[in-house]
Parts: structure tokens; sequence; C-alpha cells
């Protein structure tokens, strides 16, 4: 079983003190810190791109994980590696998927592939043996701050089954809507790597607020 991993999501972060944000998310607990790329075509909005990550990379003590929500990620992959420690494609996205995940570790990260929540798991199945990491979206992607969507969890519990089933060991990560009351059924399900952007960012206590999805 892999141990729980907990992803602050840098877009519930404050940009204007980007450096500060980063530090007050290490020194609460935080194991990566997930970094949202949106490009405008592939979801409906425009976050940060490759400067930003690397700033965030010469401020960081933790691995980066960089959520690519672009059109052709295999174009802009290589832009990240760089900084990033793990970098996640999507399968609906316009690309050789299975080209971009051996190129992304070629490039020397861990490769990750995302699922939006109307996608079903099949498509990412002949994948699987060959990634780090799978992305079950638990909101539509695009924006933090939505609700968390149950019906994903029926994906997370067949995505943990074929793990088990074929003996592979790659992490299963949640993004969107994860609190201390949505994470506890995601890893319940099998999620063990958790991203959350506004129940961290936005809560009093960051420290207690990640202590509090660390107990699912
Ligand atoms: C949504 C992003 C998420 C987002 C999560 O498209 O992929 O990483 O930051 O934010 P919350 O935790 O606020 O739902
Ligand atoms: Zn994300």
């Amino acid at each position: 079983m892999n141990p729980l991993l907990i992803a602050p999501s840098i877009l519930a972060s404050d940009f204007r003190r980007l450096g500060e944000e980063i530090a007050r998310a290490e020194s609460a607990g935080a194991d990566w810190l997930h970094m949202d790329i949106m490009d405008g075509h592939f979801v409906d909005n425009i976050s940060f791109g490759p400067a930003f990550v690397a700033a965030a990379r010469k401020c960081a003590t933790r691995p980066l994980d960089v959520h690519l929500m672009v059109s052709r990620p295999d174009h802009f992959y290589p832009r990240f590696t760089e900084s990033a420690r793990n970098i996640t494609v999507h399968l609906e996205a316009q690309h050789d998927v299975a080209a971009t995940l051996a190129g992304i570790r070629a490039a020397g990260c861990t490769a990750g592939l995302a699922i939006r929540p109307a996608t079903p798991l099949e498509g990412a199945l002949p994948h699987l043996p060959q990634l780090d990491l799978l992305l079950v979206m638990t909101v539509e992607p695009g924006f933090g701050g939505q609700e968390f969507i149950p019906a994903t969890l029926s994906k997370i519990e067949a995505a943990a089954r074929f793990r088990a089933d074929h003996g592979l060991t790659f992490r299963i990560q949640v993004d969107g809507g994860i609190t201390p009351a949505t994470a506890p059924p995601a890893v319940a399900h099998g999620a063990d790597t958790l991203v959350a952007g506004t129940s961290l960012f936005r809560a009093e206590r960051m420290d207690q607020a990640i202590a509090a999805l660390r107990t699912s």
C-alpha cells in the first residue's frame, strides 16, 4: 500500500505571496505541492505557466506535482520537466497518451494520467501498467472551490481493484472538493494521494486541516 500523501493545490493560494504560501504549506505538513496548469482551451480557465512553476521550484523543498489541463500536453510537458517531480496529463486531451507518458518518464519525472468525472476508467486501463499515478478528478477540471462528486467513488474503487488484481503500485490521486468530510470515503475506496486547495489554504490552521485529511 502506498503511504498517504497530501498535496495542497497552489491554485487556492495567495499569488502575491507565493514563497510565503509555499513555506506555510510545507510547515503545515504538505508532502507535495500541486500546481494546476490551464490553457483556456482544454478547460474554461487560465491559471499560470512554466515560469510560475519554476519560481515555485526555487522556494519549495517538497516535490512539485504538475497537473496539465491543456489540449496539447505532448507539446507542453517538456517545459515543466526541470521543475516538476510528477507530471499528470489528461486522457481526453489531443495526444498519443502512451508516447507522452513515456516521454515524461524518459525526462526523469514520474508520469500521471487524469480522467474527468464523466470519463469511464476503461480508456485509462491500457496505460495503467506504464504510469506512476492515476488522477481520478472528483470535480470537473477548471476551477477550485467546487463540490466533490460522489459518483466518482466507484471509479476510484475500480482502479484500486485493477491495481491489486494486476500487482501494480501506481498512486490513485483525487483532486477537487477534498475536505475532512470527503477525504475519508475517497481513501476508503482506494485513494492514496489527496489534492486539496480551498479546504487547506482557506483553513484557519493549515496544519490542523492537513492533519484532519491524514486521519482519513
Ligand atoms: C481543479 C484543479 C484542482 C483545484 C482543487 O481543476 O485541478 O487542483 O485546485 O481545488 P479545491 O480543493 O478547492 O476543489
Ligand atoms: Zn489539479
